[in-house]
């Protein structure tokens, strides 16, 4: 599709390809600029739909607003839930999201009306940390009871144990982490979370591991959005390495999702 922005910052948006009759797959994660990336889906969508595309199936490999999912204050928008409707309204037909941010929502059929499918990347990021034998028979952390989902893939991907900690986010970027039943002393560890954001969940994760003695902590995460001094933090509180993947363009994703999506596309025989 050809995406520009008018003089005056409006977007203009065609699509190039003669699409109708076409089983449509757009692939679009809507990440650091999210409100310019989600009004260009939706533009693209509808303009799909309105030049005959038979079905579009959308891939958002990390999706925005997705913690907005409860009034946490009197008054707040549910900015997951306006997203997942104006998704619909332009006629989304199928939705495949990655590791999304699913905490107090569960099941991504309580949010969509329409067929909703929830991808892992714990798979490829256990792979990417066996290949590079950073950590040996890890010790798998999530840094909260939320985690555990990811946390449970990654160990038995790689053959070995995991526990959870437990979290109480005080502020935007400052959290206070406590330590469950395991402990890390001589073991390698692997902390796995879904989204770095400021780097404080991990910091705070393994200052717990390295005092109990752990021999060194790696990290990996879906979602690198790394705001600005989260990578620095991250390195300065002794952690070995530390990997995302590319639904977020970051100086640490270096492990791809596309697998995941064309093996998708493939199983639903989109061309
Ligand atoms: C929230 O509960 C998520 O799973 C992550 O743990 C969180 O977004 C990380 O944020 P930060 O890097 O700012 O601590």
């Amino acid at each position: 599709m050809d995406v520009r922005r008018f003089p005056d910052g409006e977007k203009y948006l065609r699509v190039v390809d003669d699409v109708k009759n076409e089983n449509v797959a757009v692939i679009q994660s809507i990440h650091h600029t999210p409100d310019e990336l989600l009004f260009e889906y939706l533009l693209l969508v509808d303009t799909l739909k309105d030049l005959g595309a038979s079905r579009v199936t959308a891939f958002i490999p990390y999706f925005a607003y997705a913690r907005q999912d409860e009034r946490f204050k009197p008054g707040e928008a549910l900015s997951f839930r306006t997203v997942t409707k104006l998704m619909e309204s332009v006629g989304t037909d199928e939705i495949y999201t990655i590791d999304m941010h699913q905490h107090r929502v569960l099941k991504s059929s309580e949010v969509f009306k329409i067929p909703s499918h929830n991808l892992s990347a714990m798979p490829l990021l256990a792979d990417y940390v066996k290949k590079t034998g950073e950590v040996q028979k890890p010790l798998v952390i999530g840094p909260d009871t939320e985690a555990e989902q990811w946390a449970k893939i990654a160990a038995d991907r790689l053959g070995t144990d995991y526990d959870v900690f437990e979290k109480k986010r005080l502020g935007d970027d400052h959290v206070e982490v406590r330590p469950r039943r395991s402990n890390a002393k001589g073991r390698d560890v692997l902390i796995v979370d879904d989204i770095i954001s400021t780097g404080g969940t991990i910091v705070e994760a393994s200052k717990i591991l390295l005092s109990q003695g752990a021999n060194k902590v790696a990290v990996a995460c879906t979602h690198p959005i790394l705001a600005p001094g989260a990578l620095e933090k991250i390195q300065n509180a002794r952690v070995v390495s530390v990997v995302g993947t590319d639904t977020v363009p970051s100086p640490i994703s270096r492990v791809s999702v596309a697998p995941l999506i064309a093996s998708e596309i493939k199983k639903a025989g989109m061309k």
